[in-house]
């Protein structure tokens, strides 16, 4: 169900039986100059030729990525939803099956995070008894003193 065939012509384009067009790695690093602009955000190919004057950021940020994956340099700005929207209009593709990476920084970023959560869920309770504990431990000695 669903599955594709693909086809790869002389110029590394994968076309697949579906409406997506698939590019390999070494098709997109080919459209790397300032009049053949294209980058790879999150797996999906934009070619973004007639925007590098428009963008906001300039269009020197965006040659640096020419012909590569920019998806962390995009996530790092923090670009609004409507740099987001806006990037539908320059698509053309995704990034073949075969070459796109695997997501193991995502993985540990979430491993991570879950480790801190948890240490904080003990120490803080236990943190909080101990203050209670001396608390009531001070307070009883005042009692008893006077
Ligand atoms: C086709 C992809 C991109 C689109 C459609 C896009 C769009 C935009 C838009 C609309 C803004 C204005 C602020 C906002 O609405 O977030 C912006 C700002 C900016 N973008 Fe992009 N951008 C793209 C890719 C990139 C990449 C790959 C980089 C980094 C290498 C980048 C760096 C920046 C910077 C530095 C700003 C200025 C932020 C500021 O002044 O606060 N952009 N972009």
């Amino acid at each position: 169900m669903g599955e594709e065939t693909h086809a790869e012509k002389a110029n590394g384009e994968v076309v697949s039986e579906s409406s997506v067009k698939y590019y390999t790695l070494e098709e997109i690093k080919s459209h790397n100059m300032c009049k053949d602009t294209w980058l790879v955000i999150h797996d999906k190919v934009y070619d973004i030729t007639c925007f590098l004057e428009e963008h906001p950021g300039g269009e020197e940020v965006l040659l640096e990525q020419a012909g590569a994956d920019a998806t962390e340099s995009f996530e790092d700005v923090g670009h609004s939803i409507d740099a987001r929207e806006m990037l539908e209009q320059y698509l053309v593709g995704e990034v073949h099956m075969d070459d796109r990476r695997k997501d193991c920084t995502q993985d540990t970023f979430i491993t991570t995070s879950g480790e801190a959560s948890s240490w904080t869920m003990w120490f803080i309770p236990v943190l909080a008894a101990a203050v209670f504990g001396l608390m009531y431990r001070y307070y009883t000695l005042e009692q008893q003193s006077s």
